[in-house]
């Protein structure tokens, strides 16, 4: 498996399992299967709801000696609840105490999208604009869990340029991943060129196109990636699945990627993407497949006179 180096001595597994949507009651199976089978890199956040059953998980792994703290990279994120500089050191801390761990690998900013305790984002009082609410407020209680050794690194998720180069210019640490959606039909290839230009490694999510996404966060006939014939053709000529394929050319473009899955199956299918080659001419056949079209499209952050749009949130 290739690695990433995020920074000196801090090596970045470059496929990862993801547990957006994994279900407590499946997901601590989910996490010991993978990591059985070599998986080194878990995806979290706490929005998930899920991260007590995981810390289980790695209580478990740890205590069976099936493998070690340090073998692992851990990431998760902070809520939109937790925006503000004095609110991420409590958040943080409750994850480590839900994922039993002393520090993470990674902690993230799960969304630019700053919103009051407990709300649930469906009301424009719900929100905060980034002016309350800067980012680079919230940046510095990343910061400052870094130097407290609770994480090895910081980033982002779900941030466009415009929103990074503010970040860039307006911080101490720079934020070293920056976590989005990118699949054959959304490739983000200008992002891509922007982080590798400035140090910051891309983490893809939703790369099968997370078809498991609850109903509200879904539009109507959507296309189905997992049913490309451009990709069933070059997974025919490869003896492996879509899957495999989609997960294969998002390594080979040097992004790390964590699918999800709670199947026993599907986590050794994606797993060995890692061993499949893409030819020049398989990259360029997926190349031309984008389709430029989200998924997971934002629109559940635009509510009536609320602080958001779409390009105020992708920008
Ligand atoms: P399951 O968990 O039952 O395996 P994404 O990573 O883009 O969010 O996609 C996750 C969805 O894709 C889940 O529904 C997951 O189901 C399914 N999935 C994961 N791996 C594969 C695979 N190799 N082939 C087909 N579907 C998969």
């Amino acid at each position: 498996m290739k690695h990433i180096e995020l920074r000196k001595n801090s090596s970045f597994p470059i496929l990862g399992l993801g547990t957006w949507k994994s279900a407590p009651g499946e997901v601590s199976n989910a996490v010991i299967e993978a990591v059985k089978m070599g998986y080194r890199h878990i995806d979290c956040a706490a929005i998930y709801g899920n991260e007590k059953e995981i810390g289980e998980a790695f209580s478990q792994l740890f205590k069976q000696g099936i493998v070690k703290r340090e073998e692992l990279f851990i990431t998760s994120k902070l809520w939109n609840d937790n925006h503000g500089e004095k609110n991420v050191l409590p958040a943080i801390k409750q994850t480590l105490t839900d994922l039993q761990l002393d520090y993470l690998d990674l902690y993230l900013i799960h969304w630019p999208v700053p919103m009051k305790k407990n709300a649930a984002g469906s009301h424009a009082n719900d929100f905060y604009t980034l002016e309350e609410m800067p980012i680079k407020e919230t940046w510095k209680g990343l910061e400052s869990a870094y130097k407290l050794g609770l994480t090895k690194n910081i980033g982002v998720s779900n941030f466009g340029v415009k929103k990074l180069n503010n970040l860039l210019n307006n911080s101490e640490i720079k934020p070293l991943v920056n976590q989005v959606e990118l699949n054959p039909y959304f490739q983000q290839e200008e992002l891509a060129e922007y982080c590798t230009k400035n140090n910051i490694t891309l983490t893809a999510y939703s790369p099968l196109g997370s078809n498991d996404r609850p109903a509200n966060l879904k539009s109507e006939n959507e296309p189905k990636l997992l049913e490309d014939t451009t990709l069933m053709e070059i997974a025919n000529a490869k003896n492996c699945s879509i899957a495999q394929v989609i997960l294969a050319w998002i390594q080979q473009r040097g992004i790390t990627v964590i699918p999800k899955s709670v199947n026993k199956n599907r986590l050794l299918q994606n797993f060995q993407s890692s061993e499949i080659e893409l030819t020049n001419e398989e990259m360029k056949k997926i190349k031309n497949i984008n389709k430029n079209r989200r998924f997971v499209d934002g629109e559940f952050w635009i509510v009536e006179n609320g602080p958001h749009t779409i390009e105020n949130i992708w920008e």
